[in-house]
């Protein structure tokens, strides 16, 4: 997926909020419960699209998606598509880009949107890009675990790592593809074999274990999820995602057993979608509301706002796994500041304990599999 952001004058105008509204009613026409989706969408999109923050040079965005009818490909562009700092738009997949880029590009937002298809069109689908995202590959079953999806995703993850290393090695590059703590230190493998490894512009993007937190916990307390902000940090797989709990704000007081409780609840939030789709995938709405979160943070930044913090994975000196989520200071160049995990509770150092060599186990397996096989 490619998008571009041109010099833009004003804000949007009541016009333009119409606009979006007509054309999720466009979308969403044919089942109440997208419809339902849609509005939900439609409040966080345009919360998201019009908080300023448009005025600075282009930028563009890939993408590539293999699993694309049920999978997160179609909703994150489509949350994409209606910020209207989006000026292009690329889709690369092996089938059905160019049908799903003509549906979108009927929406009257201004990003252009074009379809890439097959490997003889993936490198044309980088060029210039500023930001690279990947949710390619295969998703869980009831009963897998993430690091099950490795032997079908390390490779997919792999190869796009590789055009992306040739074609466009300055972009912003999130990763999405399970297992997200083996895909990092796979791209990053290929990219120092490519010779323009850059620390600061490859993210895992975790950005989901935060949304999720954020939900849960405010629905325990009662208040609205957007009013609250949980850090999660470590890796993306079970023991290895740590919610930081005593770091909430607002405050939050749990007894023990609830800690206990919602800790786990977060740690297994991926399963539990997993679960209740019953073998037909894993969390797609909910993982392009969270990548649509974080590239838009990435924009915002690259746009010169200040102050723009996201919890991503990334190359990290702060533990001894040497990749860990954390909450860092995004800026024109990616990764600016890594914010560090702060002070934890003693509940959350054990938990830390646990997850380090788990996270130190998946992460060399990756770095294995780039040594044999590239
Ligand atoms: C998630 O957290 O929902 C994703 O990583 C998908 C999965 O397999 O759980």
């Amino acid at each position: 997926m490619t998008w571009f952001v041109d010099k833009r004058e004003k804000a949007p105008s009541i016009g333009d909020t119409s606009k979006l509204l007509f054309c999720l009613k466009l979308i969403s026409f044919q089942s109440p419960l997208l419809h339902f989706w849609a509005k939900y969408v439609l409040k966080v999109v345009l919360r998201w699209c019009f908080s300023g923050a448009f005025s600075t040079p282009r930028i563009i965005m890939q993408w590539n998606q293999l699993w694309f009818v049920l999978g997160i490909g179609q909703p994150l562009s489509l949350l994409l598509k209606l910020n209207p700092a989006v000026t292009k738009l690329n889709l690369y997949d092996i089938v059905h880009t160019p049908g799903v880029a003509a549906d979108l590009s009927h929406c009257e937002t201004r990003a252009a949107t074009k379809g890439f298809v097959g490997e003889d069109q993936l490198k044309e689908s980088l060029v210039g890009a500023d930001i690279v995202v990947i949710p390619a590959g295969v998703p869980r079953k009831p009963g897998m675990t993430r690091d099950d999806l490795f032997n079908t995703n390390a490779s997919i993850v792999a190869n796009l790592a590789k055009a992306a290393a040739e074609v466009a090695p300055k972009a912003l590059l999130g990763i999405i593809s399970n297992p997200v703590n083996s895909t990092v230190p796979i791209a990053t493998e290929i990219y120092k074999k490519a010779g323009v490894y850059d620390p600061k512009r490859i993210f895992g993007v975790t950005t989901l274990d935060v949304v999720r937190s954020n939900t849960f916990l405010a629905e325990a307390k009662g208040l609205d999820p957007q009013d609250f902000n949980c850090p999660v940090v470590g890796g993306h797989a079970g023991i290895t995602i740590l919610p930081l709990i005593s770091q909430c704000t607002p405050q939050v007081d749990l007894s023990p057993e609830k800690l206990k409780a919602m800790t786990e609840r977060i740690q297994e939030a991926g399963t539990e979608v997993v679960k209740a789709k019953a073998g037909a995938g894993s969390a797609t709405l909910s993982m392009a509301y969270a990548a649509a979160r974080f590239t838009g943070s990435l924009i915002k930044a690259i746009n010169g706002e200040q102050g723009v913090v996201e919890c991503a994975y990334v190359a990290s000196s702060i533990t001894e796994s040497p990749y860990f989520a954390s909450p860092i200071l995004l800026g024109k160049d990616g990764l600016e500041k890594n914010l560090g995990v702060g002070q934890m509770s003693s509940f959350e150092e054990e938990l830390l304990k646990a997850a380090l060599p788990e996270l130190i186990k998946t992460i060399k397996k990756g770095e294995e599999f780039v040594a044999k096989n590239y």
